[in-house]
């Protein structure tokens, strides 16, 4: 009735829609777009001045910056946010992130040039010329770009526990990062995984402080490089140590986000396993690391984000990190309160960069109210300033115009190499009854079998293309392990496949039955897993291969170890090859003989779900030995 009535009354509709129009504008206007005006201080151009110290050049350009400039280096902003290219200067935004899969329209190697040379264009137009970080997830190589080099997942590198060839790795990934403009790379992940049930376990090293310290410093010389082009040049590309600190250590079905379990949840706020936690960090500050990640995970009833005593007194002033932190996607904002609370609560507890994946505009404009209302300090904001500038001046960024040239290195042979040698030394041989592998060079029939065998998706994981990866066989110049096991296998050697281990019952029966199974692809929490087993069709494709084959040898294809107490008995072989990346070839080199079994396990194999989470000392928590070892590995 009411409606009715009002709906008649064409002037009032007109006048309220008018109303709502204005304030609607009005509080855009204010939210978005009102920025106070700031005298600028006179300009210093000594920060130019690439003969002087950095220091000095810090100083010199702090002092010509207003407070909006300041406050705007300290936004760290989701590509896809930035709508108007021109925002780079009006905020003097200091980074840009592609967030997992934020990739451009042309996804080539020019697409990602042009997109990047864009920002960078735009950011050194402003009037202190200041240029942009752009970072990207470049987790297991320069995954997003189609025809990258995709290296094993961390957990493999871990297996192989060689630190030469991470630092090689690392360049290779470093290279192929910067020939798309990118100065940048949220790498390496320093977590230790306790919970094999946790999603991101294939993103680490292993569990174990030692190796992860080793492998971490290692990751990080090989992606900085040795750069001495110009005096204050450090770097090629800025590495970053992730995610400070304790993730891995989350407890199960804590998680913050509702869809997931483990990943984002709490970390028990325990002083004793603190120094644990630590340990790889400081070994990356010690090594010259510019750049941690602050993790999306809570230790005890805080938010990382805002843990002033782990940020500010732990790792600035106790471990004397020199470089900027850096949150992670919106876990500033997860900080109770609201935005303009969590916005002075992480900046005060230490954060130097905030990344906004949506939006920067009111957080250039909380930040500066809370300067002015004294609730954040001049001095922190100069001292976040300042952390970040020494990155960039690191970098090199104010001593080039642009970006550096394109050496085409992206996916190149000797890249692909480097990986194929990953892919061999990752593998951890965990069964070999009756010496079933190396497959002998007498092999007349092999039979290969399972989802894994011909899916380089699946053998790449997530991070890859997209951030959840991708499913089939559409990587460019990519080897799937079956394409591998037919290029090394001998002439004598007939390979049979069959995805779902459908073969004639009636032919013979094969030599030996090679069943290449395991897990789908899963970034983050969406990997959190309650049951960590083998599918259903996976079993009954191995059975199915079991019954044509006097032998069979199972290799999964995993990013983390899975229950097999039950099955293992009925199995020969069994190979670990964790998530392997783009060249399935090195598979093969083993299984054939061509290269030995190297590898060693990263973390405890766990023999039941009790045993989870496992101590680093291996204990179990319900006191039963794991099914394997840590640094259990077979050898030929
Ligand atoms: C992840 C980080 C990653 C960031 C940017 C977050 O969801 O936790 O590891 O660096 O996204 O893509």
């Amino acid at each position: 009735m009411f409606l009715k009535h009002v709906l008649r009354k064409p002037f009032l509709i007109l006048g309220v829609g008018l109303l709502l129009l204005c304030g609607m504008s009005a509080w855009y206007w204010h939210m978005y777009r009102y920025l106070p005006e700031e005298v600028p201080p006179p300009l210093n151009p000594r920060y130019r001045d690439a003969s002087l110290p950095t220091e000095e050049r810090i100083d010199a350009l702090l002092a010509s910056m207003t407070l909006r400039e300041k406050v705007g280096q300290m936004a760290l902003v989701e590509k896809n946010s930035v709508w108007d290219k021109r925002d780079m200067s009006t905020y003097g935004i200091g980074g840009i992130l592609s967030g997992a899969g934020a990739k451009p329209d042309d996804n080539t190697v020019g697409g990602w040039r042009d997109m990047v040379n864009q920002f960078d264009t735009a950011s050194r137009a402003s009037r202190l010329g200041i240029p942009a970080l752009y970072g990207a997830d470049a987790t297991h190589g320069h995954g997003g770009v189609p025809g990258a080099t995709v290296f094993p997942h961390f957990i493999g590198l871990g297996a192989s526990g060689d630190s030469t060839l991470v630092r090689d790795i690392a360049r290779a990934t470093g290279d192929e990062i910067r020939d798309t403009g990118i100065t940048w790379s949220y790498s390496p992940t320093l977590d230790m995984p306790k919970d094999v049930r946790w999603g991101r376990v294939y993103e680490t090293f292993s569990d174990d402080p030692a190796l992860v310290s080793r492998l971490g410093v290692a990751y990080l010389e090989g992606l900085q490089g040795a750069v001495s082009t110009t005096t204050q040049q450090k770097f090629s590309v800025l590495g970053t140590l992730k995610h400070y600190i304790g993730a891995g250590s989350m407890a199960w079905g804590s998680s913050s986000n509702k869809n997931f379990h483990i990943d984002q949840g709490t970390t028990p706020a325990d002083s004793v396993r603190l120094p644990t936690y630590l340990n790889p960090f400081k070994a990356g500050v010690d090594a010259g690391a510019l750049s941690v990640m602050v993790g999306l995970n809570s230790w005890g009833e805080t938010k990382l984000s805002g843990e002033k005593h782990l940020i500010q007194d732990t790792l600035k002033d106790q471990l004397g990190f020199k470089g900027f932190v850096v949150s992670d996607w919106y876990s500033v904002y997860e900080i109770p309160g609201g935005k303009y609370n969590a916005s002075v609560t992480a900046i005060n507890a230490g954060v130097d960069m905030v990344m906004l994946p949506f939006e920067y505009q009111t957080f250039v404009q909380n930040v500066m109210h809370a300067v002015a209302e004294g609730d954040i300090s001049q001095g922190r904001i100069d001292d976040a300033v300042r952390r970040i500038l020494r990155a960039k001046f690191a970098l090199g960024l104010f001593d080039r115009e642009g970006l550096t040239p394109d050496t085409h290195s992206l996916g190149s042979r000797e890249h692909r190499a480097v990986a194929r040698k990953a892919v061999a030394e990752s593998l951890v041989l965990l069964k070999n009854e009756h010496d079933v592998l190396p497959l002998r060079k007498d092999v007349g029939l092999l039979r290969v079998a399972g989802g894994s065998a011909d899916n380089i998706g699946k053998q790449a994981g997530a991070w890859t293309v997209e951030w959840q990866g991708i499913d089939g066989n559409w990587l460019p110049g990519a080897t799937s392990i079956l394409a591998g096991l037919r290029e090394v296998a001998p002439k004598n050697t007939k390979i049979e496949f069959d995805e779902k281990g459908n073969f004639s019952k009636d032919a013979p029966l094969a030599d030996v039955g090679l069943a290449i199974v395991g897990e789908k692809p899963y970034a983050e929490g969406w990997g959190d897993t309650a049951l960590p087993i083998l599918g259903a069709e996976d079993l009954e494709t191995i059975a199915r291969l079991r019954a044509v084959s006097r032998t069979l040898v199972v290799v999964l294809v995993t990013g983390r170890p899975l229950l097999i107490t039950g099955e293992l008995p009925k199995w020969d072989g069994l190979v670990s090859a964790w998530l392997p990346g783009s060249e399935g070839a090195g598979v093969a080199d083993v299984l054939f003989g061509k290269k030995s079994f190297t590898g060693t396990l990263p973390l405890p194999w766990p023999a039941t779900l009790e045993q989870v989470p496992i101590k680093e000392d291996e204990s179990t928590t319900d006191g039963s030995e794991t099914l394997l070892p840590r640094f259990f590995g077979l050898r030929y």
